[in-house]
């Protein structure tokens, strides 16, 4: 008898079921896909729980007829390819025949379709993979696939769904994700019935980038497009035009001011397909370098049309990654493109790339350049060797006159030598101190609350985080559609950017919850992001210069705190320089 045996068919759809379909939103994905292969005008995506309990996508495309919808639930059926050369020239989005078996084979699953002027429709439905139920449906336009209590059969995979909220936030970003490159489709997306995405078909990237994410938040874009032939990039406000004849780039890129402190509103799309790419990833940071601050992250929607000859779709499971013919090509044509578009007029000022942060107009905080990025929500932990004991002992700088160095250093005199102390650094770690705290939070009632739109999946994560927002006295409220009004602030925050402190906070949460970390180390790491954020907010915006009084207390509020020598990223806000270490310099010693 032989060790080795050919699996069942059901086994081995399950197989693929786990690497295609990870959660709901791998469903959600799967199924657009196939809605808009199929040429759809108007999809509309509905789930309940999270997705966990149902996810329906109905499209008026093509449809199907009763042969073609028998045989789309067998695996390895497809109607996208047919040979090898096909392979390695896919413009669908679907092309292996695995998604719909897939799915079966983890849900229950009930397709309905009919295909255009056909004289009845047909329902299938099938548990786990099994038992198909095979009726006649009335004629309509189109195809509608319900997925019922996905891995119901797979309990090991069902208990690692996480919470509603979660769930919900991978959905809408997967819905996202798809609506924005196909504009000329309309998208609904419901939650419990309520909509939280309902976007009509437009004629531009752009009309669609502002139904998705807001006029307010396109207005920190700028437009870039590049055409190559066989390859396009595209993006906004400013709108560069180079051809090179054989590909396209377009998109969107964020100005100077809009930096994020993560890397959330990052996306890249290869062939309409939102994809992770590094060669794609570096080009655009490559062309940001110099022109923003090193601890910052541009955000970018990039878009690159390119000849399916030149790309390989079929590298990942869940197609989340491709791999270019020639990546070199495709980096020269997204540097280029980026670095151009940013020269063009978004620098508001600056000339050259490479000018130094101090002349890039709009940096209201200059941080000394550290190495690579920064996740504040990662609170770095002071290291003890980086504490000099003993050299403040009386804790009493604060006595000592100050020099102001540049924007945001200072000087002051010590009894044994003399330290610098970024101010904005020392600012951040007082209020992240006492924003951890939280009974020390002063909080102001706004006279006029704040009214700001976020886009679905922010808005989503901020009502879900809404206590704990409030204990930070920030006091948020829903306000119909995806309005937040923001009633209390803590009361330094005072004219910050409220809509750019909740973004930031909302893709903390995200970038949090993404770890899978659960329970009270969670819930301890989103406070300390929480609190890091509210006072990098606070101190990135405000750069006014202190006055004497005003630096004192700064300084003496920053000897009570635990870790006086880090701010919250772990970045110093204050270095000593001891006589010995000066003499030393002088080479007196
Ligand atoms: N919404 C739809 N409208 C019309 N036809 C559809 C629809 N969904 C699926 N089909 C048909 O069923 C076939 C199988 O779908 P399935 O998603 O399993 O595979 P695929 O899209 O071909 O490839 P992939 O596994 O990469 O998604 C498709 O090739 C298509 O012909
Ligand atoms: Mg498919």
């Amino acid at each position: 008898m032989p060790k080795i045996a050919i699996l069942p068919d059901l086994l081995i759809n399950k197989i693929a079921a786990g690497e295609i379909i990870e959660r709901p939103a791998s469903v959600v994905r799967e199924l657009i896909d196939n809605s808009i292969d199929a040429g759809a005008k108007k999809i509309i995506v509905e789930a309940l729980h999270g997705g966990k309990k149902l996810i329906k996508v109905s499209d008026d495309g093509a449809g199907m007829s009763r042969e073609d919808a028998l045989l789309c639930l067998e695996r390895h059926a497809t109607s996208k390819i047919k040979s090898d050369d096909d392979l390695f020239n896919i413009s669908t989005l679907g092309f292996r025949g695995e998604a719909l078996p897939s799915i079966a084979s983890v849900s229950k699953l009930t397709l309905i379709t009919s295909a255009v002027n056909s004289g009845a429709g047909t329902k299938i439905e099938i548990s786990g993979g099994k038992e198909k139920n095979i009726t006649e449906a009335p004629p309509f336009a189109g195809t509608s696939v319900e997925v019922r209590d996905i891995f119901y059969n797979v309990p090991a995979r069902r208990k690692f769904l996480k919470t509603i909220p979660t769930e919900l936030s991978h959905i809408i970003d997967t819905v996202l994700q798809k609506a924005f490159p196909c504009f000329k489709t309309a998208f609904t997306l419901k939650h419990n019935n309520s909509d939280i995405i309902n976007v009509h078909a437009v004629k531009s990237l752009k009309e669609r980038f502002i139904q998705l994410y807001g006029e307010e938040l396109s207005g920190e874009f700028i437009k870039v497009k590049k055409d190559a032939g066989h390859m396009k990039l595209y993006g906004f406000l400013f709108e560069v035009k180079k051809d090179a004849g054989h590909m396209k780039l377009y998109g969107f890129l964020s100005s100077l001011d809009f930096t994020r402190a993560g890397k959330s509103y990052q996306y890249i799309f290869v062939n309409r397909r939102a994809v992770k790419n590094p060669t794609v990833n570096h080009a655009a940071y490559a062309a940001y370098s110099g022109l923003i601050p090193k601890d910052r992250h541009p955000a970018f929607f990039l878009f690159l049309d390119i000849d399916p000859q030149k790309v390989d779709v079929n590298v990942h499971p869940a197609k989340r990654e491709v791999r270019f013919e020639t990546p070199e090509e495709i980096h020269r044509l997204v540097e280029s493109a980026v670095y151009d578009a940013l020269r063009g007029g978004a620098v508001s000022g600056a000339q050259d790339k490479g000018v130094s942060n101090a002349s890039v107009p709009g940096f209201t905080y200059l941080r000394p350049s550290g190495s690579g990025f920064y996740n504040p929500f990662v609170v770095q932990e002071q290291r003890a060797e980086d504490f000099q004991p003993g050299f403040f002992a009386e804790g009493d700088f604060a006595r000592h006159r100050y020099l102001h160095i540049g924007e945001c250093f200072i000087a002051a005199i010590s009894g044994n030598g003399f330290t610098v102390i970024d101010q904005h650094a020392a600012h951040e770690r007082v209020l992240y101190e006492k924003y951890l705290k939280k009974t020390a939070i002063e909080t102001e009632n706004l006279f006029l609350p704040v009214r700001v739109e976020l886009p679905p999946r922010e808005f989503n994560i901020i009502m879900n985080h809404k206590s704990l927002l409030n204990d930070f006295g920030l006091v948020v409220e829903e306000f119909g559609g995806h309005d937040v009004i923001i009633k209390t602030i803590p009361r330094e925050l005072g004219k910050a950017d409220l809509k750019g402190l909740l973004l930031d906070i909302a893709s903390g949460i995200i970038e949090e919850e993404g770890t899978g970390v659960k329970g009270a180390p969670q819930q301890d790491r989103l406070a300390h992001g929480i609190a890091a954020r509210l006072a990098c907010h606070k101190s990135v915006r405000g750069s006014e210069p202190l006055n004497e009084m005003e630096l004192s207390k700064l300084l003496s509020d920053l000897d009570k705190t635990e870790s006086p020598d880090k701010c919250p990223h772990g970045r110093p806000t204050r270095i000593f320089f001891t006589l010995d270490e000066l003499r030393k310099m002088f080479k007196r010693k």
